[in-house]
């Protein structure tokens, strides 16, 4: 069982599992380990970490306290406060109208434009050490919160496209917008949407300390390498520091993004209920720009296929988030089963190469009649025609054995299609 202690109460023979707060402020490059030496132990109660994971599973367990001296939890394991992001607040209309896909493209790309310079602009700042002006980007998350709440698909599938030299900022701007994106869909109210959306912008703000070859580079990583990378949550962490205008969610957000359900992740191997939602939200949104997007060592995922991998990926993402994210895209995962407003179910194909915003399904049975047709091939496009009204468990439509009916329903098809 993980315990997290004050840096004062470390005891010989406790196992160290991990240390909250800075990465520059404790002093160990390995953060697990049996605490066997008296010398290690003055260095954490000397450190200015502000508390210190121990498994109690593994060693030694701290010495229970009366309940009149109640140990704190450390400020940044605490559920957010979920406090207003500091600076001048433009609340949104009550009610947004709403544009078509192609109107709302065109004002996303200038959006796009627009937050390129600005935030690498903030980002390199920080990387000279200056404290970020979160109030210079404030209006720019406006931006992307109304365009988000006039159509939901045109700036989500416009971040996608990034090239490789502008990755780093433009993936920031993409978390942003599908944390925006992703909160809307939970109902947040409107302050913590917009916290939702600084800390999308300022996750990865320790990559600024991680030097850009190693970022880049094609070829497998060193050791030293993949601990440099691994130590950003830290360092993105420590950037922020006290700054009183970034909300508590960013620092939350920025130090926890990497941590995994089945507590695999770093740099704490938090668990389940351990992470918070704020932070499952940004793994979620993390990975999936990360695998859309264009990489020097890799080409990019089509969403319907990055989301079908995601799903299969046991223990990484919270699974009921992960359904909302997914309901929240409008895009559906490869080889999942969606409901069309017409009465039909129909398996996933995936995106349309001609159009980011279509996806490829195939109809295959009618709920109305109930009853099998034979499957062939449409795209379901956002503002017209047949649209996807969510994704379905197969269960729930008796298709317990789903894979071996998915390959029946593609096998069907595809004598279809090659005619055609
Ligand atoms: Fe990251």
């Amino acid at each position: 069982m993980l315990r997290h202690i004050k840096p004062a109460e470390v005891t010989l023979g406790m196992f160290v599992h991990g240390f909250v707060g800075s990465w520059f402020d404790h002093p160990f490059w390995r953060k697990k380990f049996l605490l066997t030496e008296e010398a290690d132990a003055l260095k954490i109660r000397e450190s200015r970490v502000s508390a210190v994971i121990v498994d109690t599973a593994r060693g030694a367990a701290p010495v229970e306290r009366p309940a009149a001296m109640p140990i704190a939890a450390p400020a940044n394991m605490l559920p957010p406060r979920y406090a207003p992001a500091a600076g001048r607040y433009r609340p949104p209309p009550a009610v947004q109208p709403k544009t078509s896909f192609r109107q709302e493209s065109r004002r996303a790309a200038r959006i796009i434009d627009k937050s390129k310079k600005k935030v690498a602009a903030m980002f390199e700042a920080a990387r000279l050490g200056h404290a970020l002006k979160l109030p210079d980007v404030l209006p720019l998350i406006d931006e992307i919160r109304d365009s988000v709440a006039r159509n939901n698909r045109a700036l989500v599938s416009l971040v996608q496209l990034k090239n490789k030299d502008e990755y780093t900022y433009m993936h920031s701007v993409a978390v942003c917008t599908l944390m925006i994106n992703f909160a809307r869909m939970l109902d947040l109210d409107e302050n913590t949407i917009r916290s939702m959306g600084v800390a999308g912008l300022l996750h990865d703000l320790g990559k600024m300390a991680v030097p850009q070859m190693i970022l880049d580079k094609a070829e497998r990583l060193t050791d030293d390498e993949m601990t440099m990378i691994r130590s950003h949550p830290e360092r993105g962490h420590a950037l922020i520091g006290d700054n009183p205008d970034i909300p508590d969610i960013a620092r939350d957000v920025c130090l926890h993004h990497h941590e995994k359900i089945d507590g695999t992740g770093y740099p704490f191997g938090l668990k389940g209920n351990e992470i918070s939602l704020a932070a499952r939200m940004g793994a979620i949104c993390d990975v999936y720009d990360a695998v859309t997007s264009n990489r020097p060592y890799k080409d990019p995922w089509t969403p319907c296929v990055a989301l079908g991998r995601m799903l299969t990926w046991e223990g990484h993402f919270d699974e009921r988030l992960m359904r909302v994210f997914i309901n929240s895209l409008g895009f559906y995962p490869a080889g999942g089963l969606v409901r069309l407003n017409d009465h039909r179910l129909a398996l996933v194909v995936d995106n349309c190469p001609e159009d980011p915003s279509g996806v490829r399904v195939l109809p295959f049975y009618c709920t109305s009649r109930l009853q099998e047709l034979e499957p062939q091939e449409i795209t379901v496009t956002p503002d017209r025609g047949v649209q996807i009204l969510g994704i379905e468990r197969p269960e729930f439509w008796h298709f317990e054995d789903w894979p071996t009916k998915r390959n029946a329903i593609l096998a069907q098809a595809i004598p279809l299609s090659t005619a055609a």
